[in-house]
């Protein structure tokens, strides 16, 4: 049981009583900000006595004496308007944690009513290189799935590859066309990524001088409309005038994305343009664009040829993928991609049809939602099935197959108001039981607070960018090594992995997942900052202090005894350890792994800070340099398992 979960219970019978639904008070005790105001603080009395038409201070006054907090809290303070303070026993806290530590799971129990989620994430474009944009979606789900287990859920984690879109197109078109047979068998994997890489940029450079004149003349129009707005005299009246320099601001800002979106198209011509090899390959294959449309609806049609390269093709992608995998840990329980839906796309489109859900609107076959600008297409006048048809039937699958109460998507912002439709249009259609959530993230931006790119403006692929941590973590290593004069270890190698993969998953974790975030080798490496490093120079530290004291994690969680608050950075740091259980909950309530992040880091430093004011080895009593040592082997436990949950490992000396 956690402290939190605890202290919410003894309150329950008294909300209820008072007759209000307990659950929309209970949020409302949370740790304190300041020890000064205990452990935990409840902050509902103000809100309940508006309701109840009450004085607040009376009713805190009046809770407080009725509460039975009996072996849990010392007697309850009310303060200020009827904030009601909360400050565990030091008995309970110790044998919390004296339980805690002989505990594989720390003390966390599991639900007492288990759910069980599906939750899809990384789910790339295969056939595409992946880049660093994917490695959000795969590190904040694979963590989300772990916490969720750790918790004593069901999940079903599902890796729903995108194998079946217009990438097959592209590369069966390269293929046909551009291939070079000893090139492809010498090195499968990088042939047909360069075959993807040039039907992109010649489709891109169709795609590009048609839609060209729009944009620019779209330009113009906005760069007129913003030159009269200029025109207008600012009005007088105080409000008005705020409300014409918005506009102007969203003028300017609109014109600025409108320009960038040119100078991107622009880019894409010149690329052809002065390369004299792709430019007469563009003029040769000038109707590219449609022709790889062509190739994948015929792949859909169950051409032969077609169906062929695409079997030949998967394994070499899958392999691709598999590699970036395993450097980082992460499996799945299934991988059913797009291609696994595709027979059941036909049906899905009948049956809301059949359901009078989905009507024809000027050829193509849509669901209108309510709410929606634009119904959701989910059949192209040609025929073609589309994402949201294969989404659709995915979550028919999903609850079939596995029955869940919720199911996850963690996939990028840009695709909000696909999943907003999706979800809309699976609960007329009757999935109404199951929970659907679109987990989603922002973007992974460079120092220049853009999209992370390369110098030459190519997206950034994974495989580099773990190479590149890796080289910092082994600089970052040197370093230390340098300071303390210490050989590096054996295995500096795995060391340097360790520390590498994790700064970088941590980078991603410990970020709120809404906010976009800048990318940066330097920040995620930092000894001392909220990174994966601290926690794991902390884990090593600790390791190295019971290997001085000739103990081991083992001997002292096997044997776990009483516990003692000499200081009061022991009890802080005991406060601390037990509050892991808590944090776990608080990350599901609205799957955010950062929470976790930002747990470890203050118990990191809260452990440093009893590290440095209370001797461990040498303590003045047996008893205390047990007790204290049981502390530094809970910590380094919840490390440990902390840092494991957001899929990152620790090594036992860095
Ligand atoms: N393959 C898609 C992309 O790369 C993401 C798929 C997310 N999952 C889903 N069920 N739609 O954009």
């Amino acid at each position: 049981m956690n402290p939190l979960q605890e202290i919410r219970d003894r309150f329950t019978p008294l909300l209820e009583q008072l007759q209000v639904n307990p659950a929309d008070y209970l949020g409302q005790i949370r740790p304190s900000q300041d020890a000064k105001f205990g452990d935990y603080q409840a902050n509902f009395c103000m809100p309940l006595a508006g309701k109840l038409k009450r004085n607040s201070r009376e009713l805190a006054a009046e809770l407080t004496s009725q509460l039975d907090l009996t072996g849990l809290c010392d007697p309850a303070e009310v303060a200020g308007p009827g904030f009601i303070n909360l400050r565990l026993k030091d008995e309970w806290l110790r044998a919390h944690l004296q339980a805690a530590l002989g505990d594989p799971q720390l003390g966390v129990n599991p639900a007492a009513e288990p759910r069980t989620y599906v939750i899809d994430y990384s789910s790339p474009n295969v056939a595409k290189p992946m880049h660093v944009g994917h490695i959000r979606s795969t590190v904040i789900g694979d963590s989300l799935a772990k916490i969720t287990r750790f918790l004593g859920h069901r999940v079903v984690t599902d890796n729903h590859l995108g194998d079946w879109g217009t990438q097959f197109g592209m590369i069966i078109y390269g293929l046909k066309h551009f291939s070079d047979r000893v090139e492809y068998e010498r090195n499968p994997i990088g042939h047909l990524s360069g075959l993807y890489r040039l039907v992109r940029k010649l489709v891109d450079y169709q795609e590009a001088l048609s839609g060209l004149p729009r944009q620019e003349q779209s330009c113009v129009e906005q760069e007129q409309r913003l030159e009269q707005l200029r025109a207008q005299p600012l009005p007088s009246d105080k409000r008005e005038a705020k409300e014409r320099n918005k506009e102007l601001e969203k003028g300017a800002q609109r014109l600025a994305d409108l320009r960038e979106e040119v100078a991107g198209l622009q880019g894409k011509i010149a690329a052809v343009q002065q390369d004299s090899r792709l430019s007469s390959l563009a003029a040769a294959h000038s109707r590219i664009d449609a022709a790889v449309l062509e190739e994948t609806a015929k792949l859909h049609a169950g051409d032969e040829e077609n169906l062929r390269l695409w079997r030949e093709v998967l394994p070499f992608c899958r392999e691709d993928m598999q590699r970036i995998y395993s450097r980082l840990q992460i499996a799945f329980d299934q991988e059913l991609g797009e291609s696994f839906y595709h027979e059941m796309l036909g049906p899905v489109v009948a049956s809301l049809r059949q359901q009078g859900l989905a009507r024809e609107s000027e050829g193509a076959v849509c669901v209108f939602l309510d709410g929606f600008e634009t119904p959701m297409i989910i059949q192209k006048r040609d025929g073609a099935f589309l994402y949201s048809t294969s989404d659709l039937a995915t979550i028919e699958y999903r609850v079939k197959t596995w029955n869940p109460d919720v199911i996850l998507y963690v996939v990028d912002h840009r695709q909000h108001e696909h999943f907003e439709k999706l979800f809309a249009a699976a609960r007329l259609w009757g999935f109404q039981d199951v929970e659907l959530v679109h987990v989603s993230f922002g973007t992974v931006l460079g120092d220049d607070g853009k999209p992370f790119k390369t110098r030459a403006g190519d997206t950034v692929g994974l495989e580099s960018l773990l190479d590149e941590a890796e080289n910092r973590a082994r600089q970052v290593l040197a370093e230390l090594h340098g300071e303390t004069g210490e050989q590096l270890p054996g295995n500096a190698e795995r060391i340097a992995e360790v520390i590498g993969i994790g700064a970088l998953k941590y980078a991603d974790l410990s970020q709120n997942r809404a906010s976009d975030y800048k990318f940066s080798y330097d920040k995620m490496l930092e000894l001392k900052g909220n990174t994966a490093t601290y926690s794991q120079y902390c884990y090593a530290r600790v390791m190295g202090i019971l290997r001085n004291a000739e103990t081991t994690l083992e001997s002292l969680s096997s044997r776990p005894g009483p516990l003692q608050f000499a200081e009061p950075i022991e009890r802080t740091l005991a406060l601390a350890l037990a509050r892991f259980g808590e944090t776990l909950e608080e990350v599901l309530v609205d799957y955010r792994p950062n929470l976790l992040a930002g747990y470890l880091f203050e118990l990191t430093q809260t452990f440093f800070r009893f590290y440095d004011q209370c001797s461990v080895v040498q303590a003045a009593t047996a008893e205390l340099r047990t007790s204290r040592l049981q502390l530094c082997a809970l910590t380094a436990l919840t490390i440990r398992t902390g840092l494991g949950l957001l899929g990152i490992d620790v090594v036992e000396r860095m």
